[in-house]
């Protein structure tokens, strides 16, 4: 797991070189160890300020190389605007701004956690530092070239100084689980289909184990016997074998039910027989993000040894065009004995899912299930890459979804469920069909999971414009965000661990 770039705490103290970040409120205003690092400045950062008009607005930055008096390599000067009006979530993207304000040829960098008013607090610092961890991710192993004149790759060590380092440490120990969780999501989505098929996909899960994870995997004789047509017609077409990884961490009261989490690991979506059209379709090897999120948040859960039971449950396919792949027409008869027409082999992801809920529902009885898909390309036309798709079953889990969205900053818009929508998925010749036509695709996607799925409370959310092709955000700067980790830990956190 990646320990190298993580950050570290201090007392404030001026580093010898590197870069030094320091805050700055709106007029100018420094907390007490920042004005006591910059009094060997004399008035450099005044005249400065003045000869770039700044002033400490949010956002705004003075950035000064070799300054007079400091032994430092650089002084940066970030504005926060006025901060009484932080929140958590601001702290994150603030660790995030700072970070990217380190050129890449610096061998470190030291942030001073302290506004105007004083140091922050422990979790404050705590936040500050997972934002610098997210914005530093780079995916570049298979990088082995360098462009005339480009610096070698250093990953610059990011010390955080607070007030009080142990607290600050203790304050990390949590968020480092959770950052971990994220990095792997995001590796998990990076990594390209050649090298990230099922069996290897699951071997990967499989690494939980030393978290004390308890992993089993289905193979295909296994979904099989247990009749998971649904998920194995998806995989007819690809040369690699389909596969079911249960992950399980109890951490909770012995034998109290299980929170499920299951994600859509499509490992690679052609489209199969209805295929996708060339442009673009490289990023379908992203398609199992949702997958990479509950082995992403199985981590955090483990490693920061949660007091929950919880079951993650991803389902493994390729979906492949090729003589022996499912075609328009076919008729698949689901675990749960329900019958699905196919009429679009690219509506494969509901598929997979429709056995996975149905599996995780009656094995793990759970007191409720989130599943994670990107799902369809309707939910990015919807809600941009801003919000995830949200739909459910109960509207006290999308209310602590809704909350923990807002706290972490991955944000979910409820979208609508009904009898209507359900109607738009019958078939004339099973018990439903997998597309319901142009109109709501979203709506009748998360409507055919809603069959498999019963009376426990549920929640589907549509990742399929927060997971992929992220805009770069002060947090991140990759393809893709390993976007529900951090919400789902905050939803576990907020529900059983206070
Ligand atoms: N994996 C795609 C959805 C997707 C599209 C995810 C773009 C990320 C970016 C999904 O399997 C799919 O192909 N959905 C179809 C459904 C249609 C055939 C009913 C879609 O959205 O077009
Ligand atoms: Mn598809
Ligand atoms: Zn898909």
């Amino acid at each position: 797991m990646p320990k190298a770039d993580n950050p570290r705490f201090a007392a404030f103290a001026t580093p010898s070189k590197g870069v030094l970040i320091l805050f700055c409120e709106e007029g100018l205003k420094f907390g007490r160890a920042s004005r006591r690092a910059l009094e060997p400045t004399g008035d450099l950062i005044r005249r400065a300020a003045a000869a770039d008009r700044f002033t400490g607005k949010s956002g705004k930055s003075l950035d000064i190389v070799a300054p007079a008096g400091l032994p430092v390599a650089r002084l940066v000067i970030l504005g926060v605007g006025k901060a009484g009006r932080f929140k958590t979530q601001d702290f994150v993207k603030l660790g995030g701004t700072a970070r990217g304000k380190v050129p890449s040829a610096a061998g470190e960098a030291t942030i001073f956690a302290e506004f105007a008013g004083g140091a922050l607090s422990a979790e404050q610092a705590a936040e500050l530092a997972l934002g610098t961890r997210l914005r530093s991710y780079v995916f570049d192993r298979y990088k082995t070239k360098r462009k005339e004149g480009e610096e070698p790759p250093v990953k610059a060590q990011v010390t955080v100084a607070v007030g009080n380092p142990a607290t600050a440490e203790r304050a990390w120990a949590s968020r480092q689980a959770v950052v971990d969780g994220v990095v792997l999501a995001r590796d998990l989505v990076n990594e390209p289909a050649n090298v990230l098929f099922p069996e290897e996909f699951a071997r990967r899960a499989s690494a939980l184990k030393k978290l004390g994870v308890a992993i089993e995997v289905l193979d295909v004789p296994a979904m099989k016997k247990l009749g998971m047509n649904a998920l194995l017609g998806v995989g007819l077409g690809s040369q690699h074998d389909s596969r079911v990884v249960v992950m399980r961490w109890n951490g909770g009261k012995k034998g109290a039910q299980p929170v499920a989490f299951i994600g859509k690991g499509v490992c690679f979506d052609t489209g199969g027989i209805s295929i996708k059209p060339a442009a673009n379709m490289e990023d379908m090897k992203g398609d199992m993000a949702g997958a990479a999120c509950v082995v992403g948040l199985m981590h955090a859960l483990a490693a920061r040894k949660a007091k929950v039971n919880a079951v993650g449950v991803i389902g493994l396919v390729e979906n492949m065009p090729d003589g022996k792949a499912q075609r328009p027409g076919d008729i698949v008869r689901t675990m749960s004995g329900q019958t699905i027409e196919i009429i679009n082999t690219d509506a494969e992801g509901r598929l997979v899912l429709a056995d996975v809920l149905h599996y995780v529902n009656t094995k793990h009885k759970p007191k409720f299930m989130i599943d994670l898909a990107t799902l369809t390309g309707a939910i990015i036309v919807a809600l941009g890459q801003e919000y995830a798709g949200m739909f459910g079953n109960d509207d006290r889990l999308c209310d602590w979804l809704t909350k923990a969205g807002l706290a972490t900053g991955e944000r979910v818009w409820r979208m609508p469920l009904g009898p209507e929508y359900d109607k738009m998925i019958d078939s004339k010749f099973a018990d439903m069909k997998n597309t319901g036509g142009r109109f709501g695709g979203s709506i009748t996607a998360a409507q055919l999971l809603a069959r498999f799925v019963d009376k426990t409370p549920w929640v589907h959310l549509d990742i399929a414009g927060t997971a992929l092709g992220s805009p770069q955000t002060d947090i991140n700067k990759s393809w893709s965000s390993g976007w529900g980790v951090r919400l789902l830990n905050q939803l576990v956190a907020d529900r059983y661990e206070r």
